[in-house]
């Protein structure tokens, strides 16, 4: 079967890696990848937004599966016009990307079938805004409403950032995502992510993992796409697994299969662990980076399998198996990074790094001529397998260590939470 993945961050090579070791594949193409997945794939430079020249694409090269992982395309309805061309694709139709798509859209799911999460307002209105902050006081939450990859949360320790965030949102800072408001509780405990298949009825769960979204060590600094990520998650033990399915994710996946807009694809729920239980704080219609580089190395068996489960309807039939060991990525960023930071500068030493037990996920990488150079924020995922997070955690670091590119930092402190709770701190 010949194989059409879309994106280009450590995410999409994690799932390229991973699909290539099927033996169902016959050819990967990726638009646009980067170029650790140009290693092991083809690369199109086909406009993702341009939908009838995906499906002119597909037919072009008999695409038996296209695979989306970013939120974009699927927010877009990608996979709808896919699929209504006869192309089979892997990810939630446009009604079901709302999960992730609004942040509005989920709390009335949250409402309607009585699911765990933050208490909260919805705004349209600045001033109604405004007096729903005065009300409620902080520590509370502002979000805007649509995608604004991943920039669109305030968490306001006071009074005045709370009412500076409704603010900005409502002239403009999140462009259309603004427009309206959601104004949350603030949660207190651990947050942990947790990733489940769909095939729009059955829910497969898949693995729990915890991402460092801040971009400095002790969890400081302002926040990013993940600057690194391990699972599983250990705060999430099999009870609270089991309770996250039963109170959580079955009754969205029948929320939404009533609806008629079943959810098919990855699911990923953030979960805030409080006094009270587990609680949703967001969904996301898609595999997380750097999660999913972490997922990919736990996992046993064929990739290829799972996904064509959920776009057929079979998932259960399956069941996903995991490696016992840990694995943890450290994200490798351009100095500035999530701010401005330089393109084009050479990274050397990445060969013969990888082994069963380490791989290198390029993001923002392309070749110039021989030579290997950064192209984007998020640059380089270096991911290792140990027997406890901290053995995971040296391994990755000794390879970051091997790693010589002057213009790239990373934390250095991956995993702390995890490994605090490993020396029964
Ligand atoms: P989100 O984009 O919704 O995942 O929010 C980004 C981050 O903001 C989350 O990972 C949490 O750390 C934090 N956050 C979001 N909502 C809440 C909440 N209700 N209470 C506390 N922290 C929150
Ligand atoms: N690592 C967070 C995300 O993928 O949204």
């Amino acid at each position: 079967m010949n194989l059409l993945l879309i994106g280009s961050g450590g995410r999409e090579h994690a799932l390229a890696w991973a699909l290539v070791k099927s033996p169902k594949l016959t050819k990967l193409y990726a638009a646009p990848g980067n170029a650790g997945i140009a290693q092991i794939s083809e690369l199109t430079d086909l406009d993702v937004s341009d939908h009838a020249a995906v499906i002119g694409f597909c037919r072009d090269k008999d695409i038996g599966l296209v695979i989306v992982g970013p939120e974009a395309p699927l927010v877009a309805g990608l996979v709808d016009d896919l699929e209504a061309a006869g192309i089979k694709a892997f990810g939630p139709s446009k009604a079901a990307a709302q999960l992730e798509g609004s942040k509005a859209f989920t709390k009335g799911v949250c409402d309607e079938a009585d699911i765990p999460t933050a208490g909260y307002g919805r705004f349209a209105d600045r001033d109604a805004a405004l007096t729903y902050v005065r009300e409620k006081g902080a520590p509370i939450v502002v979000k805007a409403d649509g995608l604004a990859a991943g920039k669109g949360v305030v968490v306001a320790m006071t009074q005045t950032e709370a009412e500076d965030a409704v603010t900005a949102c409502f002239e403009g800072s999140f462009g259309a995502a603004g427009a309206e408001v959601v104004i949350e509780e603030f949660l207190e405990g651990e947050e942990a992510s947790f990733f489940v298949l769909s095939d729009g009825v059955n829910a497969l769960p898949l693995a729990t993992a915890q991402d460092h979204k801040r971009a400095f060590d002790g969890d400081q600094g302002p926040n990013t796409g993940g600057m690194g990520a391990y699972s599983p998650a250990p705060v999430m033990t099999d009870a609270l697994v089991s309770e996250v399915m039963s109170r959580i994710i079955e009754p969205t996946i029948a929320t939404l299969a009533a609806r008629g807009t079943p959810f098919k694809g990855v699911l990923y729920a953030g979960l805030m662990i409080t006094a009270d239980g587990p609680k949703l704080i967001e969904y996301n219609t898609r595999f997380g980076d750097p999660e999913c580089q972490v997922l990919m190395m736990r996992l046993n068996g064929d990739l290829l399998d799972l996904l064509l489960a959920s776009v057929d309807g079979t998932l259960d039939k399956m069941s996903a198996d995991w490696k016992d060991e840990v694995a943890l990525t450290v994200v490798m960023a351009a100095r500035g990074y999530p701010e401005s930071y330089e393109k084009g500068t050479e990274i050397k030493g990445l060969e013969q790094l990888s082994s069963g037990s380490l791989e290198v996920f390029h993001a923002g990488t392309k070749r110039d001529g021989a030579r290997l150079v950064a192209n984007g924020g998020r640059v380089l995922n270096v991911t290792a397998l140990g027997r406890t997070v901290r053995e995971a955690q040296q391994n990755a670091y000794d390879a970051v260590a091997r790693i010589d590119w002057p213009e790239g930092f990373c934390r250095s402190d991956i995993g702390w939470r995890a490994i605090a709770r490993e020396s029964g701190d």
